[in-house]
């Protein structure tokens, strides 16, 4: 029996659609696996009733498929699923990261990451590794089709998760289909500071480059408040805030003597709109570990 802990992500940070992703210190998916003759699920915790547990629509019978891999699978889920904080990725990543060791593939960690997001898939509907990339090696991570690059970083965070529901389909079909040429270079200035930031743990050159204004204004009208939450999150000192994921959690960069402050701030700047929430006051974490 092996036991894998596989951290949620924020993908995207506002400047990098469908590339930039962190792991988060905190919430986690707890994945029990061992070996057996065909893959079998239970699935607990945060959400676990939105889950199959039937191996061909849950994303970790997926990855035990590609890796020929059949276990007893046992998820214990601590982040909710359509939270924007990469919930099947995790769940995913701990089944890529736990077969790979119990079967001895020899997978390397990078090679892991196109395996685990087949599984995602299979409930997205489209494969994207901002969110498996980070949940299997941690840190910050920049994923393209020509592969992974990973920097280990250290900036606070906070992910304000509303009780909301954005179905990714509606917010990738939000997605303006172009942009302007002004946007593209303002876009990629933003990404080269945030990735600098990223470089050199500054919370301030991280926040600066998450602004956006392509993907994240279109999919702002999804959640209700989100101008709003934005706006105290600044006001309370967070340097730059935006959209984690598909949405509707909200995430904010800062210092870490203003993260406490920034938490309650957002949560009552839902709680003003009516919408219920909960935080994370969490930082860039550890990818997936084996225990
Ligand atoms: N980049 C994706 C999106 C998140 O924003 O739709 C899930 O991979």
């Amino acid at each position: 029996m092996l036991t894998v802990r596989a951290p949620a992500t924020s993908a995207n940070l506002g400047s990098g659609f469908d590339v930039f992703g962190v792991a988060l210190e905190r919430p986690a998916d707890v994945v029990r696996l061992e070996k057996a003759d065909r893959v079998t699920i239970e699935v607990t915790g945060a959400g676990s009733q939105y889950i199959p547990e039937d191996p061909d629509k849950n994303t970790v019978g997926a990855v035990a498929d590609a890796l020929d891999a059949p276990a007893r699978i046992q998820i214990d889920k601590g982040v909710r699923p359509a939270s924007g904080l990469g919930s099947s990725a995790a769940s995913a990543a701990a089944a890529a990261v736990g077969l790979n060791e119990l079967y001895d593939r020899g997978y390397s960690r990078e090679e892991l990451v196109p395996i685990a997001a087949k599984g995602e898939a299979v409930v997205s509907g489209d494969a994207h590794d901002d969110n498996v990339a980070p949940s299997i090696m941690g840190g910050f991570t920049i994923a393209t089709d020509k592969g992974v690059t990973q920097v280990d970083a250290d900036i606070p965070l906070v992910a304000c998760l509303p009780d909301i529901v954005v179905s990714t389909r509606d917010a990738r079909n939000v997605v303006p289909e172009t942009a302007r040429v002004d946007q593209m270079v303002e876009t990629v200035g933003n990404a080269a500071s945030l990735t600098t930031g990223m470089h050199r743990d500054d919370p301030e050159l991280v926040g600066r480059g998450m602004h956006d204004t392509v993907v994240t204004p279109a999919r702002a009208k999804l959640i209700d408040g989100y101008e709003q939450v934005r706006e105290a999150a600044i006001a309370a000192g967070a340097t730059g805030v935006t959209i984690s994921g598909a949405g509707p959690t909200v995430i904010a960069a800062c210092a870490e003597e203003d993260r406490r402050k920034i938490a309650s701030t957002m949560l009552d700047a839902f709680s003003e709109r009516g919408v219920d929430a909960r935080v994370y006051q969490t930082r860039i974490g550890r990818g997936a570990e084996i225990f």
